[in-house]
């Protein structure tokens, strides 16, 4: 009998061990995959902790950098209150707003803040969060070129930031009101264009379009036509992290923060 016991005992131990050798195996095996997790002790659960976001920051007061390079704005904060709540520490990617979509795709990135409207088209490659704030649009110009009406921009060259939602609209009235399109990579751009004369109109979101209008003494009149989406975070198709940021967002609203935070940024109106 005694004998018995032991034996299992022996074997149960042998498993243990076998487990084990293969446990610091496999740990091995990640670890060399990527040495510069490794290098500083961070762990496969503080890698865990990083929530990974995007964003494409041309677009205050949404999302901007200092001179200093620092990320600042609406999204911003909102995405440092979300990352908080959750329990992330954010990790925030500077790329073009065209490639944003493809980088929620692909996995580089577990969400994107961007002013991103919620659109049926993109609603087909991603998820989004309920929305969070709502803007129009406006036909920007420099200051004593005379355009405030539609009519206006007959002859004209209209400049949109590339995979924005302005771009398609711009694409759907151009035939109608006789002007051409300029796309161009960012809302930086897009603005340096108009004050070289390089572009005659400058097509964009209302609450970017305010700012710039102050701060460069430009020209502008609110797009009539257009009735857009308000703005959403989007992830992965299927993300997990939907259910969970609403119920942050909707904690946010309830308790006075996002108008604490429109006010902060969005309070030009
Ligand atoms: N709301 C527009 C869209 O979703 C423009 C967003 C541009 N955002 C930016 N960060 N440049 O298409």
């Amino acid at each position: 009998m005694m004998k018995k016991i032991m034996g299992a005992v022996l074997i149960v131990v042998a498993f243990m061990f076998i487990l084990t050798a293969c446990g610091s195996g496999s740990d091995k095996a990640s670890g060399s995959k990527d040495t510069s997790s490794g290098a500083d002790g961070s762990s496969d659960s503080s890698e865990e902790n990083i929530l990974r976001m995007a964003t494409s920051a041309d677009f205050p007061p949404f999302e901007s950098r200092t001179p200093e390079g620092e990320y600042e704005g609406f999204d911003i904060d909102l995405a440092n209150l979300v990352a908080e709540e959750l329990g992330y520490e954010l990790k925030i990617e500077d790329m073009k707003f065209d490639g944003l979509i493809g980088s929620l795709q692909s996995g580089r990135v577990d969400m994107v803040m961007a002013g991103m409207s919620t659109t049926e088209d993109r609603k087909k490659n991603v998820d989004f969060s309920t929305e969070y704030n709502r803007s129009g649009e406006m036909f920007i110009s420099k200051p004593d070129a005379g355009i405030d009406s539609l009519e206006d921009l007959k002859g004209k060259t209209v400049g949109v930031q590339l995979g924005t939602i302005q771009e398609e609209g711009a694409e759907k009235l151009k035939d109608e009101y006789g002007f051409e399109v300029k796309k161009l990579d960012s809302a930086n751009i897009l603005i340096q264009e108009l004050n070289s004369s390089r572009i005659d109109v400058g097509y964009m979101d209302k609450s970017v379009a305010k700012g710039y209008v102050k701060e460069q003494g430009l020209e502008g009149f609110d797009d009539p036509t257009t009735s857009s989406p308000g703005m959403g975070i989007a992830f992965p198709k299927g993300s997990e992290l939907v259910d969970d940021v609403n119920k942050v967002l909707k904690k946010l609203e309830e308790n006075g923060k996002l108008v604490e935070l429109k006010d902060k940024w969005l309070s030009e109106e």
